[in-house]
């Protein structure tokens, strides 16, 4: 080979070099290669050694072609090296792959029970033009009953059984009972009109049984504006029970107390297992409790400083875990908290 001349012997070297460069398979070979194709030992070095028995003029000419065949076999090496570089970068991401969809299919994921109530009652509620508000759990004693016509020591205060919580002084802050505390921070952050809901997870102090839990979740609802009357409540509630339950399901109201509302009434619905003739679900009344509602007292106004001669409203709240064990048939409330896999996946 050394017989031929110089510019022949470096085309050959780098269409040789071009075979090898292409037929290696891995990052280590390719390194291997390019120590023996540009390293000391290589024949490009070689070559340049016998630059010096050339003339001037050769030798310049000479030392260009080394270099120009230099530069093409480094080309070849840099270009398989990234080449192999995002081969070995695929190779990594295919073996490292995860297959999710060799997951069973009853192991899903999936919302809670009570998750989806809540979001069907929201979609029904914002349907009807109502606003999603929230506020927090652990509440003072001014939101959860003094602004709410409860004063300290009224008497009605034990209706509702309070976790108090072990901060400031004691019996000022505690888990909130109900989700009424929503309807003042909504009314102070806010002029009227309002039309809200407030859905959340309340406490009260219950021995958990087949239909108590001291955790559970109620939807509160609030309308103020003017002239807003008792015919408004009753044809909203109707027209929920209606969207939400079936256009068959009626709803009634019967006088009640409240401390925050006046006049005050429960709400019922005609029962949705037998229609409204009797039956076991609904201890043969023919009629479903749901919860409580009415007409905005004038002390609650005067507390977030409405004026109660311009200003009227309603509101309503109730239980979302009771009325949604109902509909499934589900005769124990512990069981939508306890969270055994095999009871929550049925829905
Ligand atoms: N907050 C009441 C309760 O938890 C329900 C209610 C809400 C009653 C709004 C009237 C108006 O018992």
């Amino acid at each position: 080979m050394s017989d031929l001349p110089l510019t022949q012997r470096l085309d050959a070297l780098v269409a040789s070099a071009a075979d090898l460069v292409a037929g290696t398979g891995d990052l280590d070979a390719l390194h291997a290669l390019d120590v023996e194709l540009t390293g000391r030992r290589s024949l490009l070095v070689e070559a340049k050694r016998e630059l010096g028995s050339l003339e001037e003029d050769d030798r310049r000419a000479a030392g260009q072609a080394i270099n120009e065949a230099r530069q093409r076999v480094e080309d070849l090496i840099a270009a398989r090296r990234s080449e192999l570089a995002a081969q070995q970068r695929q190779a990594r991401i295919e073996a490292e792959r995860l297959d999710l969809t060799e997951r069973e299919p009853a192991r899903t994921g999936r919302l809670h029970l009570v998750t989806q109530a809540r979001d069907h009652l929201e979609d029904v509620f914002v349907g009807m033009g109502f606003t999603v508000a929230e506020g927090p759990e652990v509440e003072t004693d001014f939101y959860n009953f003094e602004a709410l016509n409860l004063p300290p020591s009224h008497p009605a205060r034990g209706m509702w059984d309070t976790f108090y919580v072990d901060v400031g002084d004691p019996g000022t802050v505690l888990l909130r009972t109900h989700t009424s505390p929503v309807q003042i921070r909504v009314m102070e952050a806010t002029e009227p009109p309002i039309c809200s809901i407030m859905p959340g997870r309340v406490y009260r102090r219950d021995t958990a049984d087949a239909t108590h839990t001291p955790v559970f979740h109620q939807i509160e609802g609030l309308v103020v504006d003017e002239g807003i009357s008792f015919a408004d409540l009753a044809g909203t509630l109707d027209a929920f029970t209606r969207a939400y339950f079936g256009r068959q399901v009626r709803s009634r109201l019967r006088p009640s107390y409240f401390p925050f509302t006046e006049p005050s009434a429960e709400y019922d619905i005609s029962c949705v297992f037998c229609g409204g003739v009797g039956c076991r679900s609904c201890g043969g009344t023919g009629w479903l409790e749901l919860g409580g509602c009415g007409m905005v007292h004038p002390n609650v106004f005067a507390a977030v400083g409405y004026d109660p001669e311009r200003w009227t409203g309603f509101a309503f709240g109730f239980g979302i875990d009771r009325m949604t064990a109902q509909r499934h048939g589900v005769d124990d409330l512990r069981d939508l908290f306890t969270n055994d896999i095999r009871f929550l996946e049925q829905f």
